[in-house]
């Protein structure tokens, strides 16, 4: 039984956004696993970083993004940003809950956390994400007995927008500097909960060591995404070659330096468009 007020089509796009192009990993990953897929990605430039931005502005911009997507058709929105996902998730729940399918990056990822034999999980992420602590705060709910310590990482995301990390020098000064720290003393595990942070994930293992496993927002949503789409009987059929229609990835402000960005992210050619909402 159907619980939206429009059936939609399994044909329709799946909507993606963020902050801005970080979100293409998770979007990547979903691509990548289901490739009959046609994702509608919403990245609002006009308003990065969200990572510092107060709860109430980045509600107001998730709103509009979220009704934008379903303007689109869209069958289901991700929400691709962590910070997004920490502080707008519920309140787009609450407006839009009845009328389309939302994922968050972080309920799949603490669900495959609690499931494994972790007993302490570190933990980095935008200011944002680390003061409203949604991590500990849900993981409490599921996994009590796993201890959590979150930091905040503030530069790290614009350092990879940057293309820092690919000087391996720099890259593991600047991980000494950030990870280098009591709290990270004996973890076991690891959530990398930003967008930008799995471009890094190998750079993240070195310095941790076999002995930490690491966590991110990449194929777990999109198995999560996978698996909401099939109860729904909401999966794409395989495309055939008429019917294909490319992903659209549309920008609230669009400049070179974002376009070479967003292909590090998505991993192959991505076009993007400049789309100002209403
Ligand atoms: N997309 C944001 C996140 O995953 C990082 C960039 C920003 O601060 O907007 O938290």
């Amino acid at each position: 039984m159907n619980k939206f007020q429009h059936q939609p089509s399994p044909s329709a796009p799946i909507g993606v956004f963020d902050s801005g192009v970080g979100g293409l990993t998770v979007a990547r990953a979903i691509a990548e696993h289901l490739p009959n897929e046609q994702l509608l990605y919403f990245g609002d430039i006009a308003h990065l970083p969200y990572g510092d931005k107060s709860s109430e502005a980045i509600r107001g911009y998730a709103h509009s993004i979220t009704a934008f997507l379903l303007s689109e058709g869209c069958k289901m929105v991700v929400i691709a940003c962590h910070t997004a996902s920490a502080v707008a998730y519920d309140s787009l729940q609450e407006r839009f809950g009845d009328q389309v399918m939302i994922v968050n990056v972080t309920d799949p990822v603490l669900a495959t956390v609690a499931r494994s034999n972790i007993s302490h999980l570190g933990l980095i992420a935008t200011p944002r994400t680390t003061r409203s602590e949604v991590y500990s705060g849900r993981l409490s709910l599921i996994a009590p007995h796993i201890k959590v310590s979150e930091k905040a990482t503030p530069s790290l995301a614009s350092i990879i927008e940057e293309g820092m990390h690919r000087d391996e020098a720099a890259i593991k000064a600047i991980l000494t500097y950030y990870l280098n720290d009591p709290l990270f003393e004996d973890i076991d595990g690891f959530v990398l909960a930003c967008t930008h942070y799995p471009i890094i994930r190998h750079r993240i293992a070195e310095h941790f060591g076999a002995g930490v496993r690491l966590f991110d927002a990449t194929h777990t949503i999109a198995l999560e995404v996978e698996e909401l789409l099939k109860t729904a009987n909401l999966l794409a059929s395989a495309i055939v070659e008429e019917s294909y229609v490319p992903h659209r990835f549309l920008v609230s402000d669009h400049t070179t330096t974002f376009q070479e960005t967003a292909e590090l992210f998505f991993g192959r050619k991505v076009v993007l468009q400049h789309h100002v909402l209403d």
